[in-house]
């Protein structure tokens, strides 16, 4: 054992890691449990469909399943333990408390999926009780989710530090997701013009707001099976409007792919 940077990687890899997911796993779930398999003693891999976290009408029953083959990957990726619970476990009859952020749960994702945020941050907030780990890893393909995920750490001071991974993508650049499975052929193919979209707005030279929704608007409407929900530039330290003293910017979008509703981001410097 030599110098402090030794000692305090070598203290950290006592910590307990958890990765929360809906399952499902992909390459993006993966390096998350790799991150975490660095960086920590034992690694818990939850993966729970959170029905609290999804509106009427949205895909909770058909959302994609797989444990086995999620359970065999997990492990390959470094996991000790899976925690795979009932819903009637988590939720039993009676349960009545809502975890809820006032402001930050209503724009973006939470003005486009009312309730969704807090069914979010009331599951990670058992998930959290339940396991107690001292860091916990999220991935930057849910930008708001994860800001949302460190403000509720701090305001109710749980004991765990929030480690933010970059986002996995494809090959042709589209950000890897459960719900990619759900589109067909052409509309995989399409879909790919979403995170091209991002990447020219953030490589076309202007950090204004508007000028960076625009781009994104413009190169999406040509897609005939692309329908943009919406697209924001908010300041990526606030998730508010961004502003002269703003240092990162978080341009982030939703848009259906046929049926299939898809989000992505990209950050860029002001
Ligand atoms: P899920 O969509 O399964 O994602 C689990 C974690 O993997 C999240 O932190 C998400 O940001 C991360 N992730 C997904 N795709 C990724 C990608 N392409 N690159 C990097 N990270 C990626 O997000 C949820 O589940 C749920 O809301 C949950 C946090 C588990 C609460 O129910």
């Amino acid at each position: 054992m030599r110098g402090a940077e030794e000692m305090r990687a070598f203290v950290a890899r006592r910590a307990f890691g958890l990765v929360p997911t809906m399952g499902y796993l992909h390459e993006g779930h993966l390096s998350l449990v790799r991150r975490a398999r660095e960086e920590c003693a034992a690694v818990v891999v939850s993966i729970f469909v959170n029905p609290l976290q999804f509106g009427p009408g949205e895909d909770f029953g058909r959302y994609p399943r797989d444990p086995k083959r999620d359970a065999a990957l997990a492990k390959e990726a470094g996991a000790d333990a899976l925690f795979m619970p009932e819903v009637v476990e988590l939720y039993p009859e009676g349960f009545a408390t809502e975890v809820r952020l006032r402001g930050v749960e209503d724009v973006l994702e939470g003005a486009a999926r009312p309730g969704h945020f807090a069914g979010v941050a009331t599951v990670l907030a058992k998930l959290l009780n339940i396991v107690g780990p001292e860091r916990m890893y999220m991935g930057q393909k849910d930008a708001q989710q994860a800001f949302l995920v460190g403000h509720m750490i701090r305001d109710l001071n749980f004991p765990t530090r929030l480690v933010v991974c970059p986002t996995v993508r494809e090959p042709d650049g589209l950000a890897m997701s459960s719900r990619n499975a759900y589109l067909g052929e052409e509309e995989r193919i399409a879909a790919t013009a979403i995170p091209r979209a991002l990447f020219a707005a953030r490589d076309a030279g202007s950090t204004e707001p508007e000028a960076l929704e625009e781009t994104v608007r413009e190169a999406l409407t040509s897609e005939p099976l692309i329908a943009l929900e919406y697209v924001s530039a908010n300041d990526a330290a606030t998730l508010g409007p961004v502003e002269p003293k703003t240092g990162e910017i978080l341009l982030s979008l939703a848009a259906r792919v046929g049926k299939t509703r898809l989000i992505d981001n990209v950050v860029t410097k002001r």
